[in-house]
């Protein structure tokens, strides 16, 4: 007999309903723990129902992993997955947060803050579809992404996973839901989890709630407002999330007013499932269970006592599994948590698996494997960096205008550390976890896009650090700095003084000091730029992390393009004025939130 949850024509909730009922309490438990790949046993997946398993970043079968390797690694787990008693298909999840940064060939499209910089919610939907296509090629089913984080203070060392400081910008780049999960059906009941089909994946908004806003830009600190303020600022995006379908959210580490998220039942479960009617899964962060043990040195038990009870429903364990079975079973068993609160985990788990078709179309569809890199998605984000870039100064007079530079210029420098750096273009979350340096992908530097843009007679020279002697004796035309900061990720991103990084300032100013310079910024924030360094420059562009398609850069500064940029963030004059905030610490910024030039419009 063909049983109600096997059977596709069933509604959901009904084959939510009949599955759950057939599941014991270690089954369930399965269900609402998620492994590392590398702890990915078969007789774990298979004999504990494991529910999910995730990739941390940079983790891959191997280096350079193609996306046809990853698919084969995904499949492999899925198949004992399906061996179990009930055969209830495993969600794949990874961190594609710019394209799907971990796999080798990916298309890297701009970080979120270059994608605020250019307020086109149709082209984050869109980029949204084609990361989805990427992912779903290399087997993988579910991204934790987009981080939908209103970042107040540039010191976090994930500022640059944040669209804007603006919540109303933030709001607007939550069209890349429906990018990745395709778009709800009218009449699609708010608040329940929708995954159009084979080509979409199951996205995540993070970090609930508030991790943008923490005292002093701390990462994993704690945001001490009232809860009106954080409903207004910081929740707000998560309404738009919801009404759009997302399938999960992800609790963050940061703390509100001292309370962990993690262990926070009233924004859990009381305003996110209750108020605001979510009824995908809450999924843990990375090991979160686990820094509820500090500072009241609660075991792990009681960590999950109070994290479980508070409405985490999936635990990102990552590594001890066995434990957290073992605590998990004991505290259901003792009633600490009880099973109605199992259950309803499970029923959100289940409801996911279900609205993205994975009993249906549990492997992976080998025939998208075409998609990944593939010319399209490329000049989607050739068309992204071009939108981003935000020009800042062009020309020490208005009257005498540097940009668009000329094409057919007899001799140029291009000088920088990050003229001619793939990896340092991606910045974080790109191939390994904190990002690195060098040809880490396929892809176009700024070096290969001047280049390629420049006439025949137009001689490039190329130096990182140019001497003197270069800089004084060949008569260039004009300079192309390219400068900014090394890939960063989370804590190790935490940075309260904000200079230009590798002798940055030197080389610009050695540089315009003889020749008209643009100096090109790619970071994952504004930075400090002195009066005297910014009165020396003839012209500033701010291109963020741009990712693979550098022509996206010489598009626009060659006139190809007009520059449409306008800043996500306020750039700050001092750190000693941060945070700047809406009012508090109002000194006049450098350049304020929603500035941008035009070649046209030079002021
Ligand atoms: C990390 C991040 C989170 C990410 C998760 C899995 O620590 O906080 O954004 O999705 O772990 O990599």
């Amino acid at each position: 007999m063909n049983c109600v949850y096997k059977n596709p024509d069933e509604a959901i909730e009904a084959r939510v309903k009949d599955l759950l009922s057939r599941m014991t309490l270690k089954e369930k438990i399965g269900q609402m723990t998620q492994i590392e790949r590398r702890v990915a046993t078969p007789s774990a997946i298979k004999d504990l129902s494991m529910g999910s398993i995730l990739s941390a970043g940079g983790s891959a079968p191997f280096e350079n992993a193609l996306s046809s390797d990853w698919a084969d690694m995904v499949d492999r787990f899925q198949n004992f997955a399906l061996k179990s008693r009930l055969g209830i298909p495993l969600i794949y999840g990874i961190d594609a947060v710019h394209g799907n940064n971990s796999i080798y060939g990916a298309t890297i499209f701009p970080h979120n803050v270059g994608l605020g910089a250019t307020r086109d919610a149709n082209l984050v939907q869109r980029i949204g579809a084609a990361t989805a296509i990427e992912v779903r090629a290399s087997g993988i089913h579910y991204t934790f992404a987009p981080c939908v984080a209103v970042c107040k203070d540039p010191r976090w060392g994930r500022c640059y996973e944040s669209y804007s400081e603006d919540t109303e910008v933030v709001r607007k780049m939550t069209s890349i839901v429906t990018g990745l999960q395709g778009q709800p059906p009218q009449g699609h009941p708010r608040g329940y989890p929708f995954v159009a089909g084979r080509n979409n994946v199951i996205a995540c908004a993070k970090h609930f709630v508030g991790d943008g806003g923490t005292d002093k830009g701390v990462n994993e600190g704690n945001t001490i407002i009232s809860y009106e303020v954080l409903e207004r600022t910081h929740m707000t995006p998560y309404l738009d999330c919801i009404s759009q379908g997302v399938s999960t959210i992800m609790a963050s580490f940061s703390s509100w007013n001292g309370r962990k998220l993690h262990a926070d039942h009233f924004l859990l479960t009381g305003i996110l499932k209750e108020k605001l009617g979510f009824k995908g899964f809450v999924i843990s962060d990375w090991k979160g269970l686990d820094q509820l043990s500090h500072p009241h040195g609660s075991d792990y038990r009681s960590c999950i006592s109070s994290a479980i009870n508070a409405g985490i429903d999936m635990v990102m364990v990552p590594f001890r599994f066995e434990q957290f079975f073992n605590d998990l079973t004991f505290l259901v068993e003792s009633g600490e948590i009880t099973i109605a609160r199992i259950n309803d985990a499970v029923e959100r788990i289940l409801r996911v698996k279900f609205a993205a078709g994975l009993f249906e179309f549990p492997l992976s569809d080998r025939s998208l494997l075409d998609t990944v890199g593939c010319k399209p998605h490329r000049d989607l984000a050739r068309e992204a960096v071009r939108k981003s870039l935000v020009l800042l100064k062009n020309g020490k007079h208005p009257s005498k205008p540097l940009l668009p530079l000329n094409k057919n210029s007899k001799r140029i420098l291009l000088a920088g550390t990050h003229a001619d750096n793939l990896g340092y273009q991606c910045g974080g979350w790109t191939k390994t976890w904190y990002g690195c340096s060098g040809k880490i992908t396929i892809g176009t530097t700024l070096l290969d896009a001047v280049k390629e843009a420049v006439g025949v007679e137009t001689e490039v020279i190329y130096d990182q650090h140019p001497s003197e002697n270069t800089i004084e004796h060949n008569e260039f035309s004009f300079a192309i700095v390219a400068v900014g900061e090394e890939p960063y990720a989370e804590t190790p991103g935490d940075n309260s003084e904000l200079v230009i990084p590798l002798n940055g300032a030197d080389i610009i100013s050695s540089v315009a000091e003889k020749i008209p310079t643009l100096v090109i910024l790619i970071s994952g924030r504004p930075l400090v730029l002195e009066p005297w360094l910014l009165e020396k420059i003839d012209a500033l562009v701010a291109a963020w992390l741009p990712g693979t398609e550098g022509q996206g850069i010489t598009d626009v500064i060659f006139g190809d393009h007009d520059f449409e940029g306008q800043m996500p963030v306020t750039w700050f004059k001092s750190v000693e004025h941060l945070p700047i905030g809406d009012g508090v610490n109002s000194h006049d910024p450098l350049f304020p939130l929603g500035f941008g030039l035009t070649h046209s419009r030079g002021e």
